[in-house]
């Protein structure tokens, strides 16, 4: 008798407990490259990715893979930051992504968890990230926090986001953030 054809979508249907959410390890970084040229329809955050790593700025970088493959990639990298003087300990979050199949079932959320996790327990004080409110609220961003946060990108309203990784690190007092030169390299 003939083996039934596979059920189109299995690659799908894997349980959350088969998907692992790690730190990146250097075979993954083909598995990163294609994870973000296919979430984003371009290459830019692929090769901000790859001149991150050149420039020794990432503070953590985790993979959620299924079945050997990386499905989705998050990486925060360390910023200059100060308040008169100061250093504020802080990391950027950019770029995250998941590959469109795979989207929507928590695997997004799941790496920035981490990686926040991962951030406070290396000592970082406070992330910055741009992008939707209504994405990054749920992990405790606030554009009221990053309101007294200044850097090139700190005009762009509610997306605009800070979030403390400890308490009072950010609260109070005026900041300038510097992000790593790929930010600036790369559009
Ligand atoms: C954004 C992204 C990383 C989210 O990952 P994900 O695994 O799909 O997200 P999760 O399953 O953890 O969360 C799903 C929730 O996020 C919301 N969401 C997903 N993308 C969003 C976006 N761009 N803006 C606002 N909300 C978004 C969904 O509506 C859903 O909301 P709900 O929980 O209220 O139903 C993923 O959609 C992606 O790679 N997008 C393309 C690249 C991108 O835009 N990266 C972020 C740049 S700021």
């Amino acid at each position: 008798m003939k083996a039934p054809a596979p059920y189109p979508y299995q690659t799908l249907a894997v349980a959350a407990s088969e998907r692992e959410i790690r730190e990146e390890t250097p075979a993954d970084i083909l598995g990163i490259t294609a994870a973000h040229n296919a979430a984003f329809g371009r290459s830019n955050e692929a090769v901000l990715v790859e001149q991150l790593r050149k420039e020794g700025v990432i503070a953590a970088s985790f993979v959620a893979v299924e079945q050997g493959r990386v499905v989705g990639n998050v990486v925060f990298s360390q910023l200059s930051m100060f308040s008169s003087g100061d250093a504020i300990s802080a990391v950027a979050l950019a770029p995250v992504a998941v590959l469109p199949d795979y989207q929507l079932r928590g695997i997004g959320s799941g790496l920035i968890r981490s990686g926040l996790a991962l951030c406070k327990l290396r000592g970082y004080d406070a992330v910055l990230v741009l992008g939707s409110f209504r994405y990054y609220g749920r992990f405790g961003f606030s554009p009221n926090l990053a309101r007294n946060v200044h850097s090139p990108y700190s005009d762009l309203g509610d997306h605009w986001m800070a979030l403390e990784l400890r308490s009072g690190s950010l609260s109070g007092r005026s900041l300038e953030a510097t992000y790593p030169a790929a930010f600036h390299e790369v559009d």
